[in-house]
């Protein structure tokens, strides 16, 4: 990587311009130029003679793609979750692994309110009452759902997205509880949250909204006993990973109505599978992972993940790197 010009970068779906033509100047640049992601037999292909791979959170990047990129050093994610990532894999082979952390935040944020502003109250189920034809009167029954305004809010992580859709919460005059590994004093005193035990979060919570990593602790977080814990007029929204719920008891919970409601912008399975029995609910809102999914983010993203591949290319550590752990050896590896 040392002569920059040789250096073969994969990058799995196509970006705009503006990002891309950076790294096309220093750079042999090939780019997958289907809409779907490649096929797990072309990443491969492609990955094995590449320094350097672009890719996004449907590209799963396994030891056995690892395998078969010896010339690999760099693995530039477009998200900020990469659980997509072998990460004890690519750390052992000294791979950096970058990602788009912060530029995505606020969007997200955004959305996740969104979400919750939909299910309390029903838009999605409103618009497809009106399409259906079925709007005859002014009902004093019809289509009620929840207040939002001094609701409480329960956030499950207080990261940097959680952290926004608490300020978010408190901008409709909601209670702001929060549970995470970390508290977060220097928060709780500025925004006027309180951190709770995740089990009181989740009784107390009117909404219940969700900012964690998928990490082995993570994964199905959200099961049987924890929405048992949920009050039967609670909303749960999910923006962060499908796999931190359990979809098939989340399912349950929704048909018999023990919880009230569900938005979530992930799912265990993507794409979902047109069988899920989640979509056969009304009471549910599920939309295709589109949370960072605004013009100005995702260029944003491109960018990020573009500088992040290009310090590496140029033998610096990039600004997002996941596993700084691994620079050293990572330095000690690169050719020149
Ligand atoms: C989106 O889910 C991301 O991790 O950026």
């Amino acid at each position: 990587m040392a002569e920059m010009r040789e250096a073969k970068v994969f990058v799995t779906r196509e970006l705009p311009s503006a990002a891309l033509d950076p790294l096309a100047e220093v750079a042999t640049v090939r780019v997958w130029p289907g809409e779907l992601p490649p096929p797990p037999d072309v990443l491969l292909a492609e990955a094995a003679d590449a320094d350097a791979l672009l890719t996004l959170l449907t590209d799963r990047i396994d030891a056995a793609i690892m395998a078969a990129a010896p010339r690999l050093r760099v693995i530039s994610n477009m998200a900020v979750g990469h659980d997509n990532i072998d990460m004890q894999e690519a750390s052992r082979r000294a791979i950096l692994v970058t990602n788009t952390p912060g530029i995505l935040t606020e969007t997200t944020a955004d959305f996740a309110f969104a979400l919750l502003l939909a299910a309390a109250r029903r838009v999605v189920e409103a618009d497809r009452y009106t399409r259906q034809g079925r709007w005859q009167t002014w009902g004093p029954q019809i289509l009620l759902g929840q207040d939002v305004h001094d609701a409480t809010l329960g956030l499950v992580g207080l990261g940097r997205v959680g952290l926004e859709v608490a300020k978010r919460g408190r901008g409709f005059g909601m209670r702001v509880l929060y549970h995470d590994a970390i508290r977060r004093l220097k928060e709780e005193r500025r925004y006027g949250l309180a951190y709770v035990e995740l089990e009181q979060l989740l009784a107390e919570s009117d909404f219940v909204s969700l900012h964690v990593p998928l990490t082995a602790e993570t994964h199905h977080l959200i099961g049987e006993r924890e929405l048992s814990l949920m009050k039967p007029t609670a909303v749960l929204i999910n923006t962060a990973r499908g796999a931190a719920v359990d979809q098939r008891a989340l399912w349950r919970f929704l048909k018999e109505r023990r919880i009230a409601a569900a938005a979530i912008d992930v799912s265990e399975q993507e794409p979902i599978a047109p069988d899920e029995p989640l979509l056969a609910l009304e009471n549910i809102i599920i939309t295709p992972h589109i949370a960072s999914a605004s013009v100005a983010t995702r260029l944003g993203m491109a960018k990020m993940a573009v500088d992040n591949l290009l310090a590496a290319l140029r033998g610096q550590v990039p600004p997002h790197c996941v596993n700084r752990e691994v620079v050293r050896r990572w330095r000690r590896a690169l050719p020149g």
